[in-house]
């Protein structure tokens, strides 16, 4: 479980991110493209956390691709984190005749120790089944969108069998899941808010999840999810919630 910070820029996610850590989370989601890994930085820093406890992701964006743009890319995270190595760097999207020298670049950066494990984002079955056969490294993490609305089983089946941990990014679509009558009423079974009951699903079905809130209560809320657990019946009727309902971009787009 980790903070996702996408659109959280300057003090709103300087704010977040400390309430994040003071009650008890210790993963978070940043990319250069958020524009917002300084703040993250600064409040990792004054969170008073030691820096070997947290757990950082970013990501190299899609102008940074390619194999010299992305080592540099990464220094300038580096510096803008203010620390000397990163948890897990991600290629962002799978951008068409750069991807594969990004990743490269990912893979130097491993071996020489600068990140603790490199993955992908928003890489389809097609994207990985390439990578594969090209890499030296299986990549650690597929961060992808994923919700009850938007269940990749496919995707999600692919990965686990390739120990690919799947991250679900935009868990509630951007809020826009959050009102549904069925979710309430599961949450009700367990004193539950419809939030928390997807982010259980998102646990037990073996990803990682990293829900964004500017709230410190909403924050708090989304952490408290280790004391109940969703039948497999509960699990069931949440899976039939698929709607294919995406918030961003299909990376079927990228050839
Ligand atoms: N790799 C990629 O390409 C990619 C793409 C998209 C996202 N991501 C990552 O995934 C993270 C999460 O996705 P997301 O930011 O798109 O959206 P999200 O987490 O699905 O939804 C965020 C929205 O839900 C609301 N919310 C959060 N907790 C709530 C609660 N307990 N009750 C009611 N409302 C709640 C938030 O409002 P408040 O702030 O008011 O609480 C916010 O409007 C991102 O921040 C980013 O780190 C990655």
């Amino acid at each position: 479980m980790g903070l996702g910070t996408y659109k959280l820029q300057g003090d709103m996610a300087y704010a977040p991110v400390l309430a994040a850590l003071q009650s008890g989370y210790r993963h978070i989601d940043t990319a250069s493209f958020y524009e917002n890994e300084e703040a993250v930085g600064r409040a990792i820093v004054d969170s008073g956390v030691p820096r070997e406890e947290v757990f950082i992701t970013s990501k190299v964006w899609n102008t940074e691709q390619g194999y010299e743009a992305a080592m540099k890319a990464f220094e300038s995270s580096l510096k803008r984190l203010n620390t000397d190595y990163l948890d897990l760097y991600l290629v962002h999207w799978p951008v068409t005749g750069k991807r594969l020298d990004t990743y490269r670049a990912l893979e130097t950066l491993y071996r020489e120790g600068r990140v603790q494990a490199i993955g992908v984002s928003n890489f389809n079955q097609r994207h990985l089944q390439e990578l594969y056969a090209a890499c030296q490294i299986i990549p650690a993490v597929d961060q992808v969108e994923m919700s009850p609305f938007l269940y990749q089983k496919e995707l999600l089946q692919h990965c686990q069998a390739r120990d690919v941990l799947v991250t679900a990014f935009s868990p509630f679509a951007r809020g826009r899941i959050l009102g549904d009558a069925r979710l309430a009423e599961l949450g009700r079974e367990h004193g539950k808010s419809p939030a928390q009951v997807i982010l259980r699903w998102c646990l037990q079905k073996g990803m990682a999840v990293i829900p964004r809130s500017s709230d410190p209560g909403r924050i708090r809320e989304n952490s408290q999810v280790f004391d109940f657990t969703l039948d497999r019946d509960e699990m069931l009727q949440m899976d039939f919630m698929h709607s294919e309902l995406r918030t961003t971009t299909d990376p079927d787009t990228y050839e």
